[in-house]
């Protein structure tokens, strides 16, 4: 393998298996892992746990200025700290996924992130950067582009599986129609809405498993780096 640098954007909507895919496509490439989504996620938390009034742009902008976070970038393992403690499980929970879409419209959150992310990324050599935003908005310049795509039924069918797998209920209905409102906040918001860059490369994940899309991205790494 390789040791140039290299830096993949991966870009998608929930439930495509797009953290999976990005984990183990980083290990596959000898890379760190960096999930922006986790970022946003922390935010949140921090937002909820002082107490915040999600309709009031400012006061998230002032709540999550100086944010005592820190993320790690090992593709094996979530190193997710706020106020030195670590809440991988708590961001995944319900209601910082039911806040974050608010939090993460917030321009000064973003500005802030997008810089965290930038820096993050230039400390590595290689590296995976999964989000919605990375090829328009993060890192223009990524060697790679990626967009992962999948229905909304294949999606909600992926995370409702997970959340069973988790003990977090069986509500397909509910997580279908969840799905549908985060799509739409996420790709109607006034900044940094969810979109493919014009250069990214497609790829629909609704009949695929994980190591057909793997299989699949390696290629399209291979073919527009000129080696894996
Ligand atoms: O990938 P995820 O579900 O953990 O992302 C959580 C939220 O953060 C999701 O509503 C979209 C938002 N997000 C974003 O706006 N920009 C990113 N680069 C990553 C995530």
């Amino acid at each position: 393998m390789s040791a140039s640098s290299l830096v993949v954007a991966m870009d998608g909507p929930s439930g495509t298996g797009k953290s999976s895919v990005s984990r183990q496509l980083a290990q596959q490439l000898g890379a760190r892992y960096l999930d922006t989504g986790a970022m946003y996620r922390i935010a949140t938390l921090h937002v909820l746990r002082k107490g915040v009034d999600l309709g009031d742009p400012d006061a998230i902008a002032d709540a999550t200025a100086g944010l005592p976070w820190s993320i790690g970038t090992d593709p094996t393992r979530e190193q997710v700290l706020l106020d030195g403690e670590d809440v991988a499980q708590e961001i995944r929970g319900d209601a910082v996924t039911k806040a974050v879409s608010a939090v993460s419209a917030v321009p000064a959150v973003r500005a802030r992130l997008v810089d965290a992310q930038r820096r993050l990324t230039g400390e590595a050599s290689r590296i995976v950067v999964e989000g919605r935003d990375i090829g328009t908005v993060v890192l223009p310049d990524a060697d790679v582009k990626i967009f992962l795509t999948a229905s909304a039924a294949a999606r909600a069918q992926r995370r409702n599986a997970q959340n069973l797998a988790e003990g977090r209920g069986d509500d397909y209905a509910e997580v279908l129609a969840d799905v549908e409102r985060r799509d739409h906040l996420d790709s109607t918001r006034a900044v940094s809405p969810l979109r493919p860059a014009d250069d990214s490369v497609l790829v629909d994940t609704s009949e695929l498993g994980i190591d057909d899309v793997i299989g699949r991205l390696l290629l399209v790494v291979s073919e527009r780096t000129g080696a894996v």
